[in-house]
């Protein structure tokens, strides 16, 4: 994610940008920058780390002129966020400049290739490669920005959204897209470009959306014009009529970010899996654990220590290594663990789990079990955050800004990474046989279109918890696997819709909770077909048969616990070990809904924040 703007017209580009780069700040925000052709035909290119602001700070005092621009805020997948990292990137001449949001998994390839035809590099990004490819075809071949950038586009492989400018020819902007977004506005003869349409709005509500595998040339005489890179035939220009607030842009048309990333995670576990299975789907690359292989294959434990959601994905995470490497797991509350002068040492792995990356007790675990001789690994979202930086090695879930405080993508995001991880080590340690590599690889690739499947329940989901807004407790049962979607489960409700709600391990309720049972203390159990499948059915049987309501969390083509649950939600079949992944996706929805109905602010709930950066 990241948000990019450009402007071509008569009016001077600077404050279109940059009011533009604040409008997409909510996409990322490690970095922002702009690249203007000024009055007097410089190219002058402005960026800074950070928000938007010091980017303005930084830019305040400098030659703001140019009625031709592009503009960058960035969401950092291949290099920290810093000064040098931050777009616009600019080719070695310092002619073209180009700004992108996507990934680009070939971009070692192209870089080793243009370092042989004596190119150099000043950032760590794999943006910079697309620019400096650019102007390697334009110089080679002599010909346009439009066709050098046709041909770069053709040759880079991942996703991309770019916009290109050329100091020679300050009268056209180039752009290209392929699976990330590029808007392009009309008004009269000016045009606006960006990542979607919020820039947009405030000067027109007529917008041409880019197609993947398009390129756009937006010229001052001509105007804009459209191909497909692959065929070369020019495109017909569908113009959209925008009825849309600008708030609503920013969510997608979603009326609450959390809402949008529930639905983006098919999308975002694709980008998480994208370049960590191979194509022939016999290898997992994870390259933050294959460069520290002998610490994987040596350790004598390994602890995950965490918080909150990511502390279930943890509980999760232990499950998956003890399986599949046999190497024993602790899970322990960050905050606990920083206290309470933990055993740990040079034969012991820590993995510090966080979206954020900042959580203060998760970084202090981590901080005191380097102190020790610990291994520490990183599994984060947010790159160049506080723990990747404190850690020894690492690997990031790629999900893109979660901007929601209750997290969901983060923690789908989190599991997948953990299942890749524990069949990497068990694999190395000759434990995981290539017939379960591939097969539970297999169903990782599978679970974005499985999850787009449960999407289906939408509606039964938003009916059900009409059922449930005004429950005043609820229970949340599960085994195995799925005794920590459970906890998952429990504290959604809890943090968005201010339910009290608990998970529990569904045979332990029998210990004292099933007291609470009763018409008003609904259970919510996790009953999918696994290895205690007939254990939980008879735990559902104990809640009805002291009259509490049941809905239950079913495998596809249950017929058992239909017959005796009050409601049923079912989910596609899957490797047991991957079902986390399927069951927590109802249970967001069934909260956001509840939270919903009881007029909840959901994006940002009470007392919470979205990264607890204190203890
Ligand atoms: C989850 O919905 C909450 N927002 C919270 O529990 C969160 O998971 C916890 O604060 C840990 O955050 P982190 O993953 O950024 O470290
Ligand atoms: N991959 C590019 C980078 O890390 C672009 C990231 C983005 O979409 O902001 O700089």
């Amino acid at each position: 994610m990241c948000g990019i703007v450009g402007y071509l017209g008569k009016q001077q580009a600077y404050q279109i940008l940059v009011q533009g780069l604040h409008r997409l700040e909510y996409r990322g925000y490690d970095s922002s920058g702009v690249a203007m052709i000024s009055d007097s035909g410089a190219l002058n290119i402005y960026k800074a780390k950070g928000k938007v602001k010091a980017l303005e700070d930084h830019a305040k005092d400098k030659d703001l002129s140019g009625s031709i621009g592009i503009a960058h805020t960035r969401w950092a997948t291949h290099g920290e966020p810093n000064d040098i990292n931050a777009h616009p990137h600019c080719s070695q001449s310092q002619n073209i400049a180009l700004v992108h949001n996507g990934t680009i998994e070939n971009y070692n390839v192209l870089k080793e290739a243009l370092t042989q035809q004596g190119y150099t590099f000043v950032s760590e990004t794999d943006t910079e490669v697309v620019v400096q490819l650019i102007e390697y075809i334009k110089t080679k071949n002599n010909c346009s920005l439009f066709d050098a950038v046709k041909e770069a586009a053709r040759q880079v492989v991942g996703a991309y959204a770019i916009a290109v400018i050329d100091k020679n020819n300050p009268d056209e902007i180039i752009a290209a897209r392929q699976s990330s977004p590029l808007v392009i506005g009309i008004k009269d003869d000016e045009y606006f470009l960006a990542s979607d349409a919020t820039p947009i709005i405030e000067y027109t509500n007529k917008v041409v959306y880019l197609n993947d595998g398009e390129i756009a040339v937006i010229n001052r005489k001509d105007g804009l014009r459209v191909f497909d890179i692959k065929s070369r035939s020019e495109a017909k220009i569908c113009i959209t009529e925008l009825k849309m607030s600008i708030e609503e842009l920013e969510k997608g048309g979603y009326p609450h970010f959390m809402l949008k990333e529930i639905f983006e995670q098919p999308k975002t576990l694709a980008d998480c899996i994208s370049g960590r299975i191979s194509s022939d789907g016999k290898r997992v690359v994870l390259s933050g654990v294959i460069e520290h292989k002998e610490k994987f294959l040596n350790a004598n434990r390994i602890i995950i220590v965490a918080c909150g959601t990511s502390w279930h994905a943890a509980l999760i995470g232990k499950h998956l290594i003890e399986d599949f490497c046999r190497t024993p797991v602790v899970v322990e509350y960050a905050s606990e663990f920083r206290y309470c002068n933990p055993v740990v040492g040079e034969n012991d792995i820590l993995i510090a789990l966080s979206q954020s990356g900042e959580t203060a007790d998760t970084l202090a675990a981590l901080e005191l079990a380097k102190s020790r001789g610990a291994f520490v690994f990183g599994i984060c979202n947010v790159i160049g955050s506080s723990i990747p930086r404190a850690t020894h090695s690492g690997c990031y879930i790629h999900v893109g800004p979660e901007i929601g405080v209750a997290s969901t993508k983060a923690f789908t995001g989190q599991v997948t990474v953990l299942a890749m991880l524990a069949l990497l080590v068990g694999q190395m340690k000759g434990l995981v046989s290539d017939e379960t590599l591939e097969k539970v690889a297999s169903d990782i690739r599978r679970v974005p279109l499985l999850i787009k499947d449960i999407f289906k329940m939408n509606d039964r989901i938003q009916d059900l918890a009409k059922i449930f807004t005004y429950a005043h407790n609820f229970l949340y049962l599960g085994r195995g696997y799925n005794y920590p979607s459970a906890l998952e489960g429990a504290l959604k409700l809890k943090e968005i819709s201010y339910i009290h709600a608990e998970g529990y391990p569904a045979a332990e309720m029998k210990h004292g909770t099933i007291a609470l049972i009763d018409n008003d203390m609904p259970s919510v159990v996790i009953a999918i077909k696994d290895n205690v499948y007939e254990k939980t059915v008879s735990n559902i049987q104990q809640v009805k048969a002291r009259g509490g309501k049941v809905v239950a969390i079913v495998t596809e083509g249950d017929t058992v616990v239909s017959g005796m649950a009050d409601y049923v939600l079912e989910v596609p079949e899957i490797s047991e070990c991957l079902t986390p992944l399927l069951t927590s996706i109802p249970l967001q929805l069934l909260a956001y809904y509840i939270a919903v109905n009881k007029g909840r602010n959901v994006d940002q709930p009470r007392n919470l924040a979205k990264s607890v950066t204190v203890e």
